[in-house]
């Protein structure tokens, strides 16, 4: 590699069905030079999806692929594995992409493959993470970035963020909060795993990198 060669950097696509913020964190990271993933392709599989719209406008390109328009999961997934392949693709995102992945389409993917989940693993697997949540009472909640595997949001943990519940908490505060530590934990991850910055034994993922510990989050945070 000369010297004026820029560092490689991992061409990776977001997959979504919806909105799409967290996939606009990882955007806005990704267009840092100095970044070692790159955002070159938002795919989703509802061809109305809101982030499909502020991809576009980012200058990305996207694809939609309708799940329903294919008789199986599996020739859905066959056709996005073309497209991936075709757009030359390194790593996927998966944010808020509503679709079971299965086993097959893993396998094709192991070790480049990670999801964004409303919830600190392994607690509050599944949907509705916030309500359920809020229903037990717990006192801290959150968010995890972890490597997909064919069970549904299983999967060796990158990174974790922890928000405090307040009293007064409904399902869309507490959510609020948890969505803000998602665009920061999303880009982070991506960045840790492009740059290979990590080793891998069972579940557990370890930094190869400098880190600093953030202090504890104790809650509730009672006044002195
Ligand atoms: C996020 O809460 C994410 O954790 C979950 O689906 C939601 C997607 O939101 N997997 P957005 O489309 O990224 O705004």
């Amino acid at each position: 590699m000369s010297a004026n060669t820029a560092p490689h950097r991992k061409r990776t696509a977001v997959l979504i069905s919806g909105r799409g913020s967290n996939m606009v964190s990882l955007i806005k990271a990704a267009a840092s030079k100095s970044f070692p993933a790159e955002i070159a392709l938002v795919l989703s599989n509802r061809p109305d999806a809101q982030g499909l719209v502020t991809a576009k406008d980012a200058g990305i390109a996207t694809a939609a692929i309708d799940h329903k328009l294919y008789p199986d999961r599996e020739s859905f997934e066959r056709a996005l594995q073309a497209l991936l392949v075709e757009h030359n693709i390194e790593l996927i995102c998966l944010a808020g992409f509503m679709r079971v992945l299965t086993a097959w389409f893993v396998g094709q993917w192991s070790g480049r493959l990670i999801n964004i989940h409303p919830a600190l693993l392994p607690s509050y697997r599944g949907l509705h993470t916030h309500d359920r949540a809020l229903a037990d009472g717990v006192k801290i909640h959150g968010c995890t970035v972890h490597f997909v595997v064919p069970a549904m949001d299983e999967g060796p943990i990158i990174a974790q963020a922890a928000v405090a519940v307040r009293d007064d908490d409904t399902s869309a505060t507490l959510g609020a909060r948890v969505l803000e530590q998602e665009h920061v934990i999303y880009p982070m991850a991506l960045g840790i795993v492009a740059a290979g910055q990590f080793s891998t034994e069972g579940n557990r993922v370890a930094l190869t990198t400098q880190w600093q510990a953030p202090q504890a989050l104790v809650a509730p945070a009672v006044k002195s």
